[in-house]
């Protein structure tokens, strides 16, 4: 059969991949312009709820499953489940996380295809190849295919290498660096002028915003996405954890880092906006919103970049180093989905099964780039919107109602001696069976 299953080495080591897999394209475009778009604060506060009290239950849920099963999630999910139906239904969650593991993947490749040509487009500036920057920085579909495959391609070298020398080496040296990076860009952009408009947008919250059910929905979806939840992302990377570890330290130090660092972002890209409005960057569009998504990032910062001089290369390459850093650690965690169900059942090696499994995943993104129109939006709609939240119920049952309630305990205990004093004792094993799956459905029905 297939070698011995990977471990992260240290705590820190998780900490840094989970974080890794949690900060993404979610937190630094996906949040700010999200609470942009929907009441400034009131977003914001109405994120953090939902964050603390049901995105880190499910962590733990996952967290949980993955580290007690000690396997890939479809495997996983069937040696926690005892009678016929229940087993088989756990191979079909398994399978239905992998698939749509591998499909936000290939939407996630095109998007940080394009901060890869942005990456090297000011270097293009500055050498005055005015043709090379063109086409960089213009949609296409050479482009597309040629940056999109340069990122699959790092993916995969990373996810080759296993967990430890891969996915652990990797996270633990890009996440201080995007750290850096993102502070650095906002002491830049506090200081110029029109940040403080952004600020008072992003801070002070319109309460009155705070009824409004497609506000919650958004949040809820927002912070599913952000921490990697549903898909077996942060199943598998708990099976890769050590039973010295406190499961619940743990999933609550992940939690923190992802809310801090999407709250920080929203720091840096919101003034930037303004800053850049100031700069004559149309900032709203024509229905009086403020712009979201690829005009954001591709139309607005630019405006900004292009004000600052010298300097302005400089504070591109910075940024859109942050974002491909970000997207990377992101991408191997939803890599790693698919080939360990692979690398634990088949003869084949981990670099032959990675290779094969993003190769395949990269033809659904050039099938994607090449009708673009039609099959984008779709498959964003399916995976984020709506297979997410169906899978994160379907792993709440699992933790609280098909596992057997002893050995969810005794896996908690494991690595937290004095666990049973703590109030997440007494609260989340029954949080997580009832009122996880509840509040998941009823935002679901809302949004529907
Ligand atoms: N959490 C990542 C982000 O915020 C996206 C992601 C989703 C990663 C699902 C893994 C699994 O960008």
């Amino acid at each position: 059969m297939s070698s011995p299953r990977g471990q992260f080495s240290s705590k820190t080591g998780f900490i840094m991949a989970a974080a890794g897999s949690a900060v993404g394209l979610g937190n630094i475009w996906g949040f700010p312009t999200q609470t942009a778009s929907n009441g400034g604060a009131a977003f914001v506060l109405a994120y953090l709820v939902l964050a603390f009290c049901l995105a880190y239950p499910a962590l733990m849920a996952e967290l949980t499953l993955g580290r007690h099963s000690r396997s890939n999630t479809v495997d996983g999910l069937a040696s926690v489940a005892s009678s016929p139906l229940t087993k088989f239904f756990g191979r079909f969650t398994g399978w239905y996380g992998i698939v749509v593991a591998s499909l936000i993947l290939s939407f996630y490749t095109i998007i940080a295809g394009w901060m890869v040509a942005y990456l090297i487009a000011p270097a293009a500036e500055m050498m005055s190849l005015d043709a090379a920057h063109h086409w960089l920085t213009e949609q296409s579909n050479g482009r597309n295919l040629i940056f999109g495959g340069l990122f699959a391609g790092l993916t995969m070298a990373i996810i080759a290498s296993g967990v430890e020398s891969g996915i652990e080496r990797w996270s633990t040296r890009l996440m201080p660096a995007l750290i850096v990076l993102l502070l650095l860009l906002i002491i830049y952009v506090l200081t110029q002028e029109g940040a403080a408009e952004g600020l008072k947008l992003y801070l002070l919250p319109d309460l009155s915003q705070l009824t409004n059910p497609d506000l919650i929905v958004s949040a809820m979806g927002q912070a599913f996405f952000s921490l990697s939840l549903g898909v077996g992302t942060m199943m598998i990377y708990g099976s890769y954890l050590s039973k010295d570890d406190s499961l619940p330290r743990l999933g609550a130090i992940v939690t923190t880092v992802d809310v801090g660092i999407a709250f920080t972002a929203g720091l840096l890209i919101i003034p930037a906006m303004f800053v850049a409005q100031h700069h004559g960057a149309t900032i709203y569009s024509e229905s009086g919103d403020l712009l979201a998504g690829p005009d954001l990032i591709f139309q607005v910062l630019p405006v900004l970049f292009e004000s600052m001089g010298a300097a302005g290369p400089w504070v591109a390459i910075a940024f859109f180093g942050l974002m491909t850093i970000a997207s990377l650690t992101s991408s191997i965690s939803m890599l790693e989905v698919p080939v360990a169900r692979a690398v634990e059942t088949s003869q084949a090696s981990r670099p032959v099964v990675t290779l094969i499994i993003g190769g395949i995943i990269f033809a659904i993104s050039a099938v994607i780039i090449l009708n673009f129109g039609s099959l984008f939006g779709l498959v964003v709609d399916f995976t984020t919107k709506y297979s997410q939240p169906i899978l994160g119920i379907l792993l709440c049952i699992f933790a609280g109602w098909i596992m057997h309630r002893d050995r969810l305990l005794s896996e908690l205990k494991e690595g937290h001696e004095d666990i049973e004093d703590s109030l997440f004792w007494k609260i989340w094993p029954v949080y997580v069976r009832f009122f996880c799956p509840a509040l998941i459905v009823l935002s679901f029905y809302k949004s529907l």
